[in-house]
């Protein structure tokens, strides 16, 4: 958690090895829209060409190396290198060169175009990078992640948006600490208990024990995820006098059409359970109260920055895209009822990690049950991934995925989580 050493090794075997999220096809609205981004510190271009294909480009210009685009977002024709002023259009050609006569004969523009990152993606419009020219496809990295993805982006009829804007904040610790914590479902009461009294004032009882009817799953690859019941439903499909009156036929509307297009089982599993899911090695999407995407990244051994994002299916209504938004702040905006915990958290057990008070973060738990979701199966998945990688034994045995795996060969009864219905929500 403190040593640059390992920051180092995490850079070379880990980040520049696997794919890396950009971001989701719905940020833009028409071509030449653009965002600037930075992926294990190398800064990026994500963009819509005017062909309405999208590419990543290295920021760099092919001359001699300045940043081409100098701003986070916007719509652009062309970028002008503001060093020597090379022009290149939004599909990445070189397309003017002052001075041009200056050159020699051998001297191609069609061969300096900007350098596309060297893999690039897609799954469900979610883009990926990779610096890693012979990395697997993206299909074959997200594997059993897959299954998830599609539990949240099945959950829209017209297909999910990334809702313009965006968290962006940072905290003094190890990027490790913040990977834990989102998968580790033991600290959620005690550490936001503001947040339960606040249900709690509100007239609920969060009586859901969590540890016997969650679960965690180790999905190979390092991704992992926990699913657990909707503790009063879901807005997006399972109604509850939380949501108002005026609220109910547009939820069960979207009930119903779920329930037709995806049968009831899978309807309620989608509708009637919340999840949490770590795309390796830092992504994750958090389909509990609203779909938080969020992804962060080390700047230090002891320092990283947090990108977080909210996903909404584009047919919402305004009404409860507001109350989504509002709920996504209320728990995990940077001023929200848990994210400053959070951060509290995890800078105190940084400063614990530095003065050697632990050498280790022990998060074994869980023995001799069915992993629940707040045991640690889903944050061991993890770390096995981090290990293999970091120590270059990528065949090493995963004992998590195969776990995962023997259970749903199992079946339903010891791997799935039991989904809330309108009347079991109702009744909560
Ligand atoms: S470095 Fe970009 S034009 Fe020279
Ligand atoms: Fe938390």
């Amino acid at each position: 958690m403190t040593s640059p050493e390992i920051l180092k090794l995490e850079g070379a075997r880990i980040f520049d090895k696997v794919w890396l999220y950009v971001g989701h096809e719905s940020e833009f609205a028409g071509p030449g829209d653009y965002r600037r981004r930075t992926l294990a510190g190398r800064p990026i271009i994500f963009i819509r060409g005017n062909d309405g294909i999208y590419r990543a480009f290295h920021n760099t210009c092919t001359h001699r190396g300045a940043l081409i685009c100098r701003a986070d977002a916007g719509t652009a024709k062309v970028f002008q290198c503001f060093y020597h002023a090379w022009t290149f259009d939004n599909k990445g050609n070189l397309i003017g060169v002052p001075d041009e006569e200056g050159y020699g004969e051998a001297f191609d523009k069609s061969e300096l175009g900007l350098q596309q990152v060297e893999r690039f993606e897609q799954y469900r419009g979610l883009y990926f990078v990779s610096f890693n020219p012979d990395v697997e496809s993206l299909a074959d990295y997200l594997g059993d992640a897959k299954e998830f993805i599609d539990l949240v982006f099945d959950q829209s009829e017209e297909g999910m948006k990334i809702v313009p804007g965006s968290n962006q904040y940072s905290m003094r610790a190890n990027w490790k600490l913040l990977v834990e914590n989102s998968m580790d479902g033991y600290h959620g009461i005690p550490t936001h208990q503001t947040y339960w009294d606040y249900i709690a004032d509100q007239g609920l009882d969060m009586s859901t024990d969590y540890g016997v009817e969650g679960r965690g799953y180790s999905l190979g690859n390092g991704h992992c995820a926990f699913e657990g019941p909707a503790p009063y439903g879901r807005p997006i499909a399972i109604w509850h006098p939380l949501f108002g009156e005026e609220a109910k036929p547009e939820i069960e509307a979207t009930m119903a059409r779920l329930v037709a297009r995806h049968g009831q089982r899978r309807a309620e599993r989608m509708a009637g359970t919340v999840r949490n899911l770590l795309i390796f090695p830092n992504l994750f999407i958090n389909d509990i109260m609203a779909v938080t995407v969020r992804q962060f990244w080390p700047v230090a051994a002891d320092y990283m920055t947090v990108d977080a994002w909210e996903l909404a299916p584009r047919e919402e209504s305004a009404r409860l895209l507001a109350k989504r938004l509002d709920s996504f702040l209320t728990f995990l905006g940077p001023g929200g009822f848990a994210t400053p915990d959070d951060v509290e958290a995890l800078e105190s057990a940084q400063m614990g990690f530095a003065a050697s008070g632990v050498q280790y973060s022990d998060i074994s738990r869980g023995m001799k049950r069915i992993p629940g979701l707040t045991d640690e199966v889903q944050m061991r998945g993890f770390w096995r991934r981090w290990h293999a990688m970091i120590q270059e034994r990528p065949g090493s045995v995963d004992w998590e995925h195969q776990e995962y795996l023997e259970r749903r060969r199992l079946g339903a009864h010891q791997h799935q989580v039991e989904p809330r219905t309108a009347e079991t929500a109702a009744a909560v």
